[in-house]
């Protein structure tokens, strides 16, 4: 009798941790990066503390994403998604673009990421929040930052800015998961 009373509680336990640890993100995400009419801000010191989930390179000085770009997310994210496979409501996926940087090196011909051109930001949104706000849609709130003038977000909303390009990626979520190999099981 103990015993399952023992198990009961311990799952009760680890249920509510789950539970509190995902509204817990959630509450701070809503709280850090966006205000109440939705205006997304540019989370500060990402590289540092953040999970870094994978690398593009497009070196092609014509091509629109021109860059080395780097994807981060909160730890907690990371943790969340080896768990259930979605990216869990107060998710904030950072993509910093930065410029690409060439020379032969003792290893071969290397590229590696300069100084920064611009920061991409995608919030999980499973709620609906912001309905009629243009830089609210399909699950997540979209925004783009320049080195120049961190402080505003540039993009025309998420259907011009961004949707077009993310199309290809419609079927997970509209993100690239294929290049994040930190969401894979080890
Ligand atoms: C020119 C096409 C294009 C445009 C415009 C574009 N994206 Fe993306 N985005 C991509 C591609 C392709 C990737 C992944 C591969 C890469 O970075 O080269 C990506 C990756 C991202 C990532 C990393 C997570 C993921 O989805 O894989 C974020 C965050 C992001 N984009 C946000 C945005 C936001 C916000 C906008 C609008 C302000 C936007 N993007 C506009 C093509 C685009």
């Amino acid at each position: 009798m103990n015993y399952f009373l023992a198990v009961f509680l311990g799952l009760t336990g680890v249920l509510f941790t789950c539970q509190s640890q995902a509204s817990d993100l959630a509450t701070k995400t809503y709280a850090t990066y966006v205000n109440k009419t939705g205006e997304i801000s540019l989370p500060a010191n990402h590289r540092h503390h953040w999970s870094h989930l994978g690398s593009w390179a497009v070196n092609d000085a014509k091509a629109p994403g021109y860059g080395f770009h780097d994807v981060y997310t909160q730890p907690e994210v990371v943790k969340a998604f080896l768990e259930t496979g979605q990216f869990p409501d107060g998710a904030v996926l950072i993509k910093e673009v930065r410029k690409m940087n060439s020379r032969a090196l003792t290893t071969g011909p290397a590229v590696w990421a300069g100084d920064i051109s611009v920061w991409f930001v995608m919030i999980k949104d499973t709620k609906g929040r912001f309905k009629g706000n243009a830089n609210w849609g399909e699950g997540w709130g979209w925004a783009l930052f320049e080195a120049e003038n961190r402080k505003i977000n540039t993009s025309k909303g998420y259907l011009e800015s961004c949707l077009p390009c993310h199309v290809p990626a419609k079927q997970t979520g509209w993100v690239y998961i294929e290049g994040y190999p930190t969401l894979e099981p080890q």
